[in-house]
């Protein structure tokens, strides 16, 4: 049987996973392929750890040089993670003829065009492993997805926060109190902001949409906002008017007009992305064709992401030497940032007469016209208030918002939450 050479290039988590899953089925992926899938060489700047995981001291290295001038390596896995050096190392990867599968989503997110012109038919790049993880997403759109115009995606993107907001939903805790339990399981970093603020399922989004609207979607047009604004009590309000709350990226396709963003959104109990529970991720697709379809799974962790990064792998070695279609058209798309969404935001505002009435009348004057109001409890003489309005602008919500900031008898607007 022929046997073809890769690299890993980072022995972390999900380079580990990657090489459990390559020895693990190796039998059962070289019957299928026809092709036994040897490892021979792995980078890392700690080889020991190399060592320790059984492999042969010959394979382990911290020298690029090793990896990128062996003619008989011809993919290349980058599991090292953020943008320097992998950067450079996968663009001489290319340059030297072998393929790179990565599932490094801020360097391609940062770095798309580059990294695609630097492409040729027999050195490309694969990033199955770059969203939602174990989910063959960027397959789906690529080709399960080929007979429709995609017009909508909706996604869980991060594990890490839809398992915080699980947590302060479920269990009525603060954002701080889950993050703390968060990062004691080893979802979260001991520096959040990547996942918390929406970085990564920024990135993400990024990557998906480029492939779902065949038009690159630069990260930099994305509107991005965190869960780390998000209060207990705003899930608990939610919560008792039938909603779950979510972080969703959403990237949407109106006749050219590209909607992108990140936020967290309050999603109705009985929609499928509602019960997408702990730190699993789900994509919802709706194609101009097939209609609405969801795809489901671990967003995360060394076997799920080494799945996608082994399946890529298998993908490139087969596509050795084809010509690759180019799908992804440069230019700048036109972001619509003045989109329509139904909108939850609370105040507390003074308990006196006309102090309801001045909100009410300027959310009137900025064409913001309201579905439902709550009053729940008055602490001294501080009225807490939440709304929910029907299907108005962005901008004509920001300036209502701007508006009722400034009244006097406002105390402060306490949040503001888009909803599905
Ligand atoms: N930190 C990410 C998440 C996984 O929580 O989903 C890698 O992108």
């Amino acid at each position: 049987m022929k046997k073809v050479n890769i690299a890993i290039m980072g022995f972390g988590i999900v380079g580990g996973g990657t090489y459990d899953i390559l020895t693990g089925n190796y039998k059962m992926i070289a019957d299928s392929t026809g092709f036994g899938i040897n490892v021979k060489r792995v980078l890392d700047l700690d080889t020991q750890k190399i060592i320790d995981k059984g492999i042969a001291k010959e394979v382990a290295t911290k020298n690029f040089e090793d990896i990128v001038n062996d003619p008989d390596i011809s993919v290349v896995v980058e599991t090292m993670g953020g943008v320097e050096p992998a950067r450079g190392f996968i663009l001489r990867c290319l340059e030297a003829g072998k393929s790179v599968v990565t599932a490094n989503k801020e360097l391609l997110a940062k770095h798309w065009a580059e990294l695609k012109s630097a492409e040729t038919d027999s050195a490309r790049i694969f990033f199955e492993a770059s969203c939602a993880g174990g989910i063959p997403i960027i397959r789906t759109l690529e080709q399960g997805m080929q007979a429709n115009n995609i017009t909508q995606i909706m996604g869980i993107i991060n594990g890490t926060t839809n398992f915080i907001l699980d947590k302060m939903s479920e269990e009525g805790l603060s954002y701080s109190d889950a993050l703390k339990i968060a990062q004691d399981l080893g979802y979260a970093e001991a520096n959040p902001a990547a996942d918390v603020e929406g970085y990564d399922a920024m990135y993400k989004l990024s990557i998906l949409s480029s492939l779902a609207f065949g038009k690159h979607i630069p990260y930099t047009g994305i509107c991005r906002e965190g869960i780390d604004k998000i209060s207990a009590r705003d899930i608990a309000e939610g919560k008792a008017m039938g909603y779950t709350l979510k972080l969703l990226g959403i990237a949407q396709n109106s006749d050219g007009k590209i909607e992108a963003r990140v936020n967290p959104a309050f999603v109705p109990d009985k929609h499928p992305l509602a019960g997408v529970r702990g730190a699993f991720n789900a994509v919802y697709l709706k194609g101009d064709y097939v209609g609405d379809i969801m795809l489901y799974g671990s967003g995360a962790g060394a076997h799920p992401t080494g799945s996608a990064i082994v399946s890529d792998v298998i993908v490139a070695i087969g596509m050795r030497g084809k010509k690759a279609k180019k799908k992804v058209s440069k230019g700048e798309p036109k972001f619509n940032y003045n989109y329509s969404s139904k909108y939850y935001f609370s105040i507390t505002a003074e308990d006196k007469a006309g102090s309801l009435a001045k909100v009410t009348a300027l959310l009137g004057k900025c064409g913001v016209s309201l579905a439902s109001l709550v009053q729940k409890e008055v602490t001294n003489g501080q009225a807490y208030i939440s709304f929910l309005t029907h299907c108005t602008y962005e901008q004509s919500m920001q300036k209502a918002i701007g508006e009722i900031t400034k009244l006097d008898c406002v105390s402060s607007v306490e949040s503001l939450i888009r909803v599905i």
